[in-house]
């Protein structure tokens, strides 16, 4: 951690953050890009931390995406902090933030939108229909905006790194993407900007989607290959707090997400759960002995 802390500059703007990057660019220095909808926590620092140290130049951007957002979800309760932000930020010494506008990002007239298939489709996809197309769009703009060497994501939000992989690729986009470990709190409970709407009977309760989790891992290094019985225990752990709703948990081919009939390989666990209205998500690797 940088303890100088110089302050990041700001920009709202695209053109002033393109005016700002164009000599960096120019001069060969690597760029490192860490996109996020702001009220940071370590996992985000993970990430911008990652980026200073392997590139010249590390922009962040914040933005709450309005379109990957529905009508009836949080988009206007999700947590803003600025000044709080742009704080973490000075002390990891990032070089620049892009706080852009609505308008910036999406100007009258916006019709443009990319769609990814396939991996987008089942899990978050099923639950949150349109959410995909609005991440896959703002993160192509961002990309276009920035033109990074390299973007940094966070595994726990697993599929989401599947769709931007898979759009990397098809779009022909010269970005390398680095995806990096969840960070937890000490109970497991996986760092989230949504943890914050919990109360604190909620925050205590969460710590159920973790435990499902570790038993899954235990259950399949144990030799379990029925996704049908680890799912089911999965459940009974999760049910176990008061009040908790099961949005999926699904054992599912890591590459695809399709679900998957008998555990052989390396199989995802992924896991969607409400709690008091707020929802949260979480997946882990399960990986068989041998
Ligand atoms: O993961 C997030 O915070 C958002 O989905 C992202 C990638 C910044 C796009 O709005």
């Amino acid at each position: 951690m940088h303890t100088d802390a110089s302050r990041p500059q700001l920009f709202r703007t695209v053109t002033s953050l393109r005016a700002f990057l164009l000599p960096w660019r120019r001069n060969g220095k690597r760029i490192g890009f860490v996109p996020t909808m702001g009220a940071l926590h370590e996992g985000h620092l993970s990430l911008v931390r990652a980026s200073k140290a392997e590139n010249d130049c590390t922009v962040v951007s914040i933005y709450v995406n309005p379109t990957q957002f529905a009508p009836s979800e949080d988009f206007a309760r999700y947590p803003r902090n600025l000044a709080g932000d742009l704080e973490l930020l000075s002390k990891e010494g990032v070089e620049a933030v892009f706080a852009p506008d609505d308008t910036e990002m999406y100007p009258p007239g916006f019709n443009t939108w990319v769609e990814v298939r396939g991996v987008s489709e089942p899990l978050e996809g099923q639950c949150r229909p349109g959410h995909f197309r609005g991440v896959a769009t703002v993160v192509v703009k961002l990309f276009n905006i920035v033109q990074p060497d390299v973007t940094y994501f966070g595994a726990k939000d697993y599929q989401q790194s599947l769709v931007v992989r898979q759009l990397i690729r098809d779009l022909n986009l010269p970005i390398e993407l680095r995806v990096l470990p969840t960070v937890r709190e000490p109970d497991g409970l996986a760092m989230s900007s949504r943890n914050s709407y919990l109360s604190p009977q909620a925050r205590q309760k969460a710590t159920v989607i973790w435990k499902s989790l570790k038993l899954a891992q235990e259950l399949v290094e144990a030799g379990e290959k029925s996704p049908r019985e680890v799912i089911r225990r999965m459940e009974e752990v999760i049910l176990s707090a008061e009040g908790a709703m099961i949005d999926y948990v699904a054992l599912v081919d890591p590459e695809t997400l399709a679900p998957v009939e008998v555990i052989l390989g390396p199989t995802l666990a992924a896991v969607a759960v409400r709690l008091e209205g707020t929802r949260l998500i979480d997946n882990m690797m399960l990986c068989p002995k041998g």
